[in-house]
């Protein structure tokens, strides 16, 4: 019954700090609702350079204070992504257009979307901003972000799936 999932790819540059906490954020939420069965959820990242690499350990200590185990191994974005996933989440504008060039098909190119599009309690906001050089700030920013994101996300991709199964 894979085929039934919906198949969510969180992208940021790196892969150790924005998407692979969107990662987890998501996998949560869909526990909490009983609907893991229905999702498959991955990260990945522009950038290859750590690839293999735990998330960083400063996001996985912000994480952890919000109940989130993070334990994904970082992997550079490859162009299979765009068959294997239905939608492609990505954290900045510069990720977005970087993944829209990547886009094998422009069917493909319309799987990728801004996190920020999901965004319904901060209206200020554009973008998951890279906390990579910022302080204790930077990652809590990033991660009430990415939880606000998340919930919206959850809600439209259950939608989603039930009118994809009428
Ligand atoms: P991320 O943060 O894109 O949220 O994983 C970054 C991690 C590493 C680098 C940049 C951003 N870096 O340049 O190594």
């Amino acid at each position: 019954m894979s085929q039934m999932k919906y198949r969510i790819l969180f992208v940021c540059l790196g892969n150790i700090c924005r998407s692979p906490a969107a990662q987890g954020v998501m996998e949560t939420l869909v526990s909490e609702r009983g609907v893991s069965d229905l999702f498959q959820i991955d990260s990945a990242g522009l950038y290859g350079g750590h690839a293999g690499d735990l998330p960083d350990p400063r996001m996985r200590a912000h994480a952890r204070m919000r109940g989130l185990n993070l334990t994904h191994r970082s992997r550079q974005v490859r162009s299979s992504d765009f068959d294997d996933f239905d939608i492609i989440v990505a954290m900045d504008d510069s990720n977005f257009d970087r993944l829209k060039a990547l886009a094998p098909t422009p069917v493909d190119e319309r799987k990728v979307v801004k996190m920020a599009d999901y965004f319904t309690m901060h209206p200020y906001a554009d973008c998951v901003p890279d906390p990579y050089y910022d302080g204790a700030q930077g990652f809590e920013n990033a991660l009430d972000l990415i939880e606000d994101g998340c919930r919206n996300l959850l809600q439209k991709s259950l939608s989603s799936l039930s009118n994809s199964t009428k």
